[in-house]
């Protein structure tokens, strides 16, 4: 159970959030750092897609980003000034680990190793995760012999490759870092990358995203493992998905039985084996005409299971969808990028709604109590571990004013409705030891390329200088005091 905020009636209070409990905001390395020819890192995966024409809006790249590489003396600044108490990043692997084998980089871990020294220094707890997407481009295409259709994350190796990477942060950062993420949202990696291909490294193969799927959850327990080898004991190990909060638009039997593919192919497929160590049977009969899932071999589900002391949950917004197409088309909509390929093996019958109701700069509709859903879900079915919000805000388009200020109210308002939503929650039982919106900073996003801010703090991309909205502000105080103001 959740210890409980005491109001001054003694009663438990519905807007104040206990002690100790983290308030950050989440980067990641691709997306903010730049500096990519740097101090010895090779090339990811995302270097080379967002290199290829017509991958990302506007041929954007994260060459430069928001360069803070350079500049994350003063982003730890800001945020300090902010009164955020906890930072989520992510290590660059071909930063650190060169060609994603072989000895670590000295210069790429001082990168992390001077970050983490400037967090603690300002009171801010760092929140590490090993892998946000940026696969080095050689576990991807081996330089020498080989095909593009041979390596990544379909490869069972690639899961070896990254336990090595994972022990090899740990030895480095160990000493400095307490909260351990091992991969982010792995749906997207499989899914995304290997399915859909609107993301590196832009695969378009139904099989490939599945076996990708099983080796990122192979991963996952084969790191889980190493950090745990070489981690002091008060490390806190966890893995951050992107479950999806599913709905069925009517409650016909068709519409019931897409929302069970749907929640099996988004969610069940990693939490299966990462929290009771076995793949669920319906998916698997799902696709069973697609692949025999020969390429699990024994075991691994049990090893994709290793014991978790918390769970990351990213959430933006709820799904919504029909087991047969509607009569038009009208309002079917896909979250996840325009492709002529789905991201959804198996699963063709299923459609897509957009939800009515307020939509953000992405199109995704706001609507917190997708938010309250999962975190009393997993509270469930995963009782006794906790819950960590490792991801959650919004895209607006936000723009300076005349008085150079950028005041973003829509931000604020989604922030206060799922932070709400949090708190409900918690009272409800859940055990959410912390928040982390995303973003800090406007950034690199993805196949949007640099069109869509998440940012609390407004970049302006020409000349890189940061300035906080009045989101910023405003979460900053919630952080301070505790308490969401009514
Ligand atoms: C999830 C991802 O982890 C992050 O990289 C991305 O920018 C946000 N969602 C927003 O799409």
């Amino acid at each position: 159970m959740t210890e409980s905020t005491e109001s001054t009636d003694g009663s438990e209070s519905s807007a104040g959030f206990p002690p100790g409990f983290l308030w950050g905001s989440a980067t990641a390395a691709y997306q903010i750092e730049g500096a990519v020819r740097e101090d010895g890192r090779t090339p990811s995966i995302w270097d080379t897609f967002s290199r290829t024409p017509g991958k990302v809006l506007g041929g954007d790249t994260g060459d430069v980003a928001v360069d803070h590489y350079h500049r994350m003396r003063d982003d730890v600044r800001m945020m300090a000034d902010l009164g955020l108490s906890a930072y989520r990043f992510s290590v660059s692997w071909p930063r650190v680990q060169p060609g994603g084998s072989g000895p670590a980089s000295g210069r790429g871990l001082d990168f992390y190793r001077a970050l983490t020294d400037e967090l603690l220094a300002a009171g801010i707890t760092p929140s590490l995760t090993l892998y946000h997407w940026d696969l080095p481009q050689e576990l991807e295409t081996p330089r020498a012999g080989g095909s593009a259709a041979e390596g990544g994350w379909p490869q069972r190796d690639t899961a070896n490759r990254f336990a090595e990477y994972a022990g090899l942060v740990a030895e480095a950062l160990g000493d400095r870092v307490d909260l351990w993420t091992t991969l982010n949202e792995p749906w997207c990696s499989a899914f995304l990358g290997y399915g859909s291909g609107v993301h590196a490294p832009g695969r378009t193969d139904p099989v490939a995203a599945l076996r990708a799927a099983h080796h990122l959850n192979l991963a996952h327990g084969l790191g889980v493992q190493a950090l745990r080898a070489a981690l002091p004991g008060r490390a806190r190990i966890g893995v951050s998905l992107n479950p999806s909060a599913v709905r069925p638009l009517t409650r016909s039997a068709d519409d019931l039985d897409a929302q069970r593919r749907i929640d099996a192919l988004a969610n069940r497929i990693f939490t299966g084996p990462m929290l009771s160590g076995a793949y669920p049977s319906d998916l698997m009969a799902d696709t069973a005409h697609l692949t025999d899932w020969s390429f699990v071999r024994e075991g691994d589900a049990a090893t994709a299971g290793a014991p978790l002391d918390f769970l990351g949950i990213n959430y933006y917004a709820p799904t919504v969808v029909s087991g047969s197409p509607p009569g038009g088309d009208a309002d079917r909509h896909d979250d996840h990028g325009a492709s002529d390929h789905s991201p959804w093996p198996g699963a063709q019958s299923v459609t897509f709604h957009r939800p009515p109701g307020e939509l953000t700069a992405m199109d995704w509709s706001v609507d917190p109590t997708g938010l309250y859903d999962l975190l009393t879900r997993y509270a469930r079915e995963a009782p006794g571990l906790e819950l960590m919000v490792t991801e959650n805000g919004a895209a607006y388009d936000d723009k300076p004013g005349p008085d150079g200020a950028v005041h973003d109210p829509d931000r604020i308002r989604y922030l206060h409705g799922h932070l709400a939503a949090v708190r409900r929650a918690m009272l409800d039982g859940a055990d959410v030891r912390g928040y982390f919106l995303w973003s800090l900073l406007d950034n690199f996003e993805w196949a949007y390329g640099y069109s869509k801010r998440f940012g609390a703090v407004y970049v302006d991309y020409e000349t890189l200088e940061r300035t906080p909205k009045s989101s910023a502000r405003w979460y900053g105080r919630v952080a301070r005091t505790g308490v969401l103001p009514s």
